[in-house]
C-alpha cells in the first residue's frame, strides 16, 4: 500500500502557461450508441464478437457522457484544470465515413466545446481515438487509399468548425496500438491478426496523419498541430545478447518508427530489415507526406518494458507496484523518455497527453480513497517536472482518466477514473485523487 506524502511541489513550479488537463475519448465515455443518427463503429462490431471484451460488454450506454454534458463539464471545472482533452466520434459526424455530415453530431461537440469556453477551459480535441466508421472498414479500412481520403475530408471539417476555438488538435492516438494490437495481435478493434497488414495500416496512418497535417494548416495556419503516441522505455531482461538485441527492436517497433518517420522522414533500417516480406509497401513522396512539420508530439505514458527471447518477463521482480493491468509503477521512466525524446529528436514541444492508473477501487460509505491513484498521479508529476528541469520543453500533463469509463477490451473491469462511476446508476462520485489535484491546482497545498 502506498502512503499518501504530499509532494515537494507545487502548481507555480510549472509556470503558468502549464497544461493541466484531464483526458477521455468518445467511445470510451459516451454511449448514446444509436443516438441522433450515429453510425457504428469497428468498436461496436468488435464488442459484439464472441470472448472480444473481457466482461462481454460494449459501448452502448458507456459513462452516458452524451446525455450528462453539463454534469461532466462541471466536474471538470471543479477539479480546477485549465485544459480537456476528448475525441470526435467520427461516425457521431459523419455516419458512413463519407456521405453526408450528421449536424446533431455536431452540434454536440459544439455543445462541449461551448461549455468548455464558459468555464474557461481549453479544448484539446482527438481526432481518431481508434472508432473507424464500420462503412469504411467495410471498404478495406486503412488499407484503402480512399478512406485516408474520407480521413482527410474529416479532418478538414472539423477544422473548418472548430479549428478556432481549439487549444490544439491531434490526428491519431496511439498509432502502434491501432495498427499492432487491432491488424497483428487481434487483440482490439477489427481483430485481424496479420502483421504485414498490420505495418501497411502503421504506415498508412502515418501518410493519413501528414496528409490531414496539410488540410488543417491549410483551413486553419496557426492550429497547434500534432500526434500522440504510446511510448516506453525498454529495457532488455537480461544480458544475454539476444535480450538486448530484442530490447532494440522493440523499441525500434514501438518508438523509432514512428518517430524516425515523423521527425526524420525514414523508417529505421533495422526494423526494417527485421521485418522483412512484412516491410510496407512505400510510395514515392510518402515520406516527405509524413514527415510534414506539426507543432507537438503528445506523450501517452504509463510503464516500462521489457524485452526477453526466454520467458515472459516477470512484471513482480522488480519489486515494485503493479497496477490492477499487471503494469509496473515506474515514474522515473516518464523523466527518462522525455529526455531522451528530446535528446534524439528535438521536439519543439511535447505533453504528457495521457498518464493514470487502474486499480482495484473499494467505495466504501459511496467513497472511494484510491490513494495508490493519488500516490501514481503525485509521482509522475514530479517525473514530468524532473524532466522540464533538465531542460526538456514539456509543456503538458493530462490524467488519464476523467472518469471511470469502458477500457477497450477490459471493458468496465478496470477503472482508470479519479471520478467513479457506478454503472448501475451511472452516477459521478470525486475519488481522493481528484480531491487532491483540485487542492493542489488551486494551490490550497
Ligand atoms: C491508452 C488509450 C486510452 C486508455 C489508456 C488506459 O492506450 O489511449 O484510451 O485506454 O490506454
Amino acid at each position: 500500500m502506498n502512503k499518501s506524502v504530499e509532494p515537494s511541489y507545487s502548481r507555480a513550479d510549472f509556470g503558468e502557461d502549464f497544461v493541466w488537463g484531464v483526458a477521455t475519448a468518445a467511445f470510451q465515455i459516451e454511449g448514446a450508441a444509436n443516438t441522433d443518427g450515429r453510425g457504428r463503429s469497428i468498436w461496436d462490431t468488435f464488442c459484439t464478437k464472441e470472448e472480444a471484451i473481457a466482461d462481454g460488454s460494449n459501448g452502448d450506454v458507456a459513462c452516458d457522457h452524451y446525455n450528462r454534458l453539463e454534469q461532466d463539464l462541471d466536474h471538470i471545472a471543479d477539479l480546477g484544470v485549465n485544459a480537456y482533452r476528448f475525441s470526435v466520434s467520427w461516425s457521431r459526424v459523419r455516419p458512413s465515413g463519407d456521405g453526408p455530415w450528421n449536424e446533431k453530431g455536431f452540434d454536440f461537440y459544439d455543445r462541449l466545446i461551448a461549455g468548455l469556453e464558459q468555464r474557461g477551459i481549453q479544448a484539446h480535441l482527438t481526432l481518431f481515438h481508434w472508432d473507424l466508421p464500420q462503412a469504411l472498414d467495410d471498404r478495406g479500412g486503412w488499407l484503402d487509399e480512399k478512406v485516408l481520403d474520407c480521413f482527410v475530408e474529416y479532418a478538414q471539417e472539423v477544422t473548418r468548425r472548430f479549428g478556432h476555438r481549439l487549444a490544439s488538435i491531434c490526428t491519431f492516438n496511439e498509432p502502434w496500438v491501432i495498427s499492432i494490437l487491432g491488424y497483428e495481435k487481434g487483440v482490439f478493434a477489427p481483430g485481424v491478426q496479420d502483421r504485414a497488414v498490420a505495418m501497411q495500416v502503421a504506415h498508412n496512418i502515418l501518410v493519413a496523419h501528414g496528409r490531414a497535417v496539410r488540410a488543417i494548416r491549410a483551413t486553419s495556419p496557426s492550429l497547434s498541430t500534432g500526434i500522440v503516441l504510446n511510448m516506453s522505455p525498454i529495457y532488455a531482461a537480461s544480458e544475454d545478447p539476444a535480450d538486448t538485441e530484442k530490447a532494440k527492436i522493440d523499441d525500434g517497433l514501438i518508438v523509432r518508427w514512428y518517430m524516425d518517420a515523423i521527425c526524420f522522414g525514414r523508417y529505421p533500417v533495422d526494423v526494417l530489415s527485421y521485418l522483412g516480406k512484412d516491410e510496407p509497401a512505400v510510395n514515392a513522396g510518402d515520406m516527405s507526406v509524413i514527415s510534414e512539420p506539426i507543432d507537438f508530439i503528445g506523450v501517452n505514458y504509463y510503464t516500462r518494458n521489457f524485452a526477453s527471447t526466454g520467458n515472459p518477463w516477470d512484471v513482480s521482480s522488480t519489486g515494485n507496484q503493479v497496477t490492477d493491468m499487471g503494469w509496473e509503477v515506474y515514474p522515473d521512466g516518464l523523466c527518462e523518455l522525455l529526455c531522451r525524446l528530446h535528446a534524439d529528436y528535438n521536439v519543439c514541444k511535447l505533453m504528457v497527453t495521457e498518464n493514470g492508473a487502474a486499480f482495484k477501487d473499494e467505495v466504501i460509505d459511496g467513497f472511494v480513497n484510491d490513494l495508490e491513484r493519488q500516490s501514481y498521479i503525485q509521482n509522475h508529476i514530479a517525473a514530468t517536472l524532473d524532466a522540464r528541469r533538465r531542460g526538456v520543453p514539456v509543456d503538458g500533463y493530462f490524467v488519464w482518466s476523467l472518469l471511470d469509463n469502458f477500457e477497450w477490451a477490459s471493458g468496465y473491469e478496470k477503472r482508470f477514473g479519479i471520478i467513479h462511476v457506478d454503472y448501475e446508476t451511472l452516477e459521478r462520485t470525486p475519488k481522493a485523487s481528484s480531491l487532491w489535484l483540485t487542492k493542489y491546482l488551486t494551490g490550497a497545498i
